[in-house]
């Protein structure tokens, strides 16, 4: 039994080097921390516990026989972050550049099970070659395991994915099924297929960074929900990220101490509005203005500008903040922007987050890239995601109006509610009449105010801008108890 002992040790310190000294030097050349440091600074000091550390791949084509690290190329277990239970992996580009091997799946698998019996969040730390080449279909197996519950798990626990290396071919369709998905500036990618194939097949030339990197997927397909600089950064933004979510759909979003007054008053709020109904101003400065101590996690922060969506609290609980952004396209909605907002909409709704909106939308987007790219279609998922959020919480009629079951609605006395502006409209109803001035301003007169909305009971109250924190906050403390359901479905068929 001495010698059991001592080889249970000998494989257990093997495990925690690796696929050895050399590589993880490689490793550290790229400016990337290993999979182990990584779970070590994502999580509270001495609170991670490791699974399946004897682990070993099974494969014995191609000389794989001789080649075994325990643990193979994947670190799994569970962690605390802030206090709060977390499952996690964590790919070792170390052992075949972290590949997925039949095992590697395993042990994913193996954690992502016990995070749905529990009700816990999963994290996985992605930085892998992908399919494990030698063993063929059992790796391509191991990947079909994981999107299969990844999809189960979706609405039940929150799942993230931070990509800190390569993630090409299969490999990617687990991080876009999961609920977020962040990056690392200059070390990580994600495609389909690298440049060469690219190249291969439409004589395209473009590099790994142009394809899959950060700034591709946070800007233009928005693929990505945010990058960082650098490892480090990336998993301290992880832990804060964390600190918004609920453990699961049964669970509520946790509760934080809060030394910023519930009843504060926010002057800045009282002339942040241009009087000049066209004019641009930034509504993050709302937003931070109302939010608890300014604290605002912002989520695709440069991707479909016109629309800003992201994590804040109200009195220590958390909110989920849709508005639109003026600064950008007039803070028009357009597909980028609807399709943005429904998804964040909709993962705020399946996990009880409340939904704060802050709405300034001249309407939507006109012309022929919008129509031809669907945006009937695109526009509809935000109304849909509105409409069948019970969380509590238009343009007008799509952002989280009074009809979408919206449960408080406020308008600024500087709001105007109606179908169009006073041009377009009167351009319409008087089609070729000549000397409009008058109209306009009758229209202007009729609809330029909140009073149509008001006395229609479409709104609820009209509000001094200074006192909107408190009328949150106070709506969002008797709105807790909110009980509301949807029909009973298989499941519902969400335009996409
Ligand atoms: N299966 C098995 N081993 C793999 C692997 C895979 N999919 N991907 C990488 N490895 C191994 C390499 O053989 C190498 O082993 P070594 O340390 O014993 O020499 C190690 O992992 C590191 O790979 P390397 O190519 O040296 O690293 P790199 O940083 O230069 O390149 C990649 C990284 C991911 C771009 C490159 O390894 C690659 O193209 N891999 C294949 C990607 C692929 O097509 N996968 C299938 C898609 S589903």
């Amino acid at each position: 039994t001495l010698q059991i002992r001592n080889n249970i040790k000998k494989k257990r310190s093997e495990a925690l080097l690796g696929g050895g000294q050399k590589r993880i030097d490689a490793q550290h050349k790229k400016g990337k921390l290993t999979a182990r440091e990584r779970v070590e600074l994502l999580c509270d000091p001495d609170s991670f516990v490791e699974f399946d550390v004897f682990s070993e791949h099974t494969c014995t084509d191609f000389g794989m026989e001789n080649q075994k690290f325990p643990g193979d190329s994947v670190v799994t277990g569970h962690g605390f972050i802030h206090g709060r239970l977390t499952y996690i992996f964590s790919q070792d580009f170390t052992v075949f550049g972290g590949s997925l091997s039949s095992i590697h799946a395993k042990k994913i698998c193996k954690i992502m099970d016990q995070a749905m019996l529990v009700g816990a969040p999963v994290i996985g730390l992605n930085d892998s070659g992908g399919a494990r080449i030698q063993e063929g279909v059992e790796s391509l197996a191991g990947y079909a395991d994981i999107f299969q519950r990844n999809v189960m798990s979706s609405g039940v626990v929150p799942q993230i994915s931070l990509i800190m290396g390569p993630c090409a071919g299969g490999a990617v369709y687990s991080p876009a099924l999961t609920d977020f998905t962040f990056m690392v500036e200059d070390s990580s990618y994600l495609f389909i297929t690298g440049p060469d194939v690219v190249k291969a097949v439409t004589n395209e030339d473009v590099t790994q960074e142009e394809l899959g990197g950060a700034r591709t997927h946070t800007t233009l397909s928005g693929v990505a929900h945010n990058a960082f600089q650098n490892d480090i950064h990336a998993l301290l933004n992880l832990r804060t990220f964390m600190g918004y979510l609920p453990q699961s759909n049964q669970d509520p979003s946790p509760i934080r101490e809060c030394d910023d007054p519930w009843d504060r008053d926010v002057p800045g709020l009282d002339t942040v509005v241009p009087l000049e109904s066209t004019a641009a101003y930034n509504m993050l400065d709302v937003v931070t203005g109302i939010v608890d101590e300014g604290d605002f996690f912002e989520i695709m922060p440069n991707y479909a500008k016109n629309i800003i969506i992201g994590f804040a609290r109200m009195n220590g609980r958390t909110v989920g903040i849709v508005g639109n952004q003026p600064k950008f396209a007039a803070g028009c909605l357009d597909i980028n922007s609807s399709v943005k907002g429904a998804r964040f909409v909709r993962f705020c709704d399946a996990f009880n987050i409340p939904l704060v909106t802050f709405v300034d939308v001249p309407g939507f987007l006109p012309g022929t890239a919008q129509e031809y790219g669907g945006i009937i279609r695109h526009g509809a998922k935000l109304l849909y995601a509105f409409a069948e959020a019970t969380a509590y919480g238009g343009a007008y009629d799509v952002m989280s109006s009074k009809h979408l079951r919206g449960d408080m609605n406020y308008t600024w006395p500087t709001a105007e509610v109606a179908v169009m502006g006073a041009k377009g409209a009167v351009s319409i109803l008087y089609r070729g009449k000549s000397d409009v001035a008058e109209i306009e301003k009758k229209y202007m007169e009729k609809f330029g105010n909140p009073f149509p909305a008001a006395v229609r009971g479409f709104v609820d109250d009209i509000i001094e801008p200074r006192t909107t924190r408190r009328r949150i906050c106070q709506d969002l403390d008797k709105l807790a108890s909110k009980k509301l359901s949807n029909p009973w479905k298989k499941h519902a068929n969400i335009p996409l």
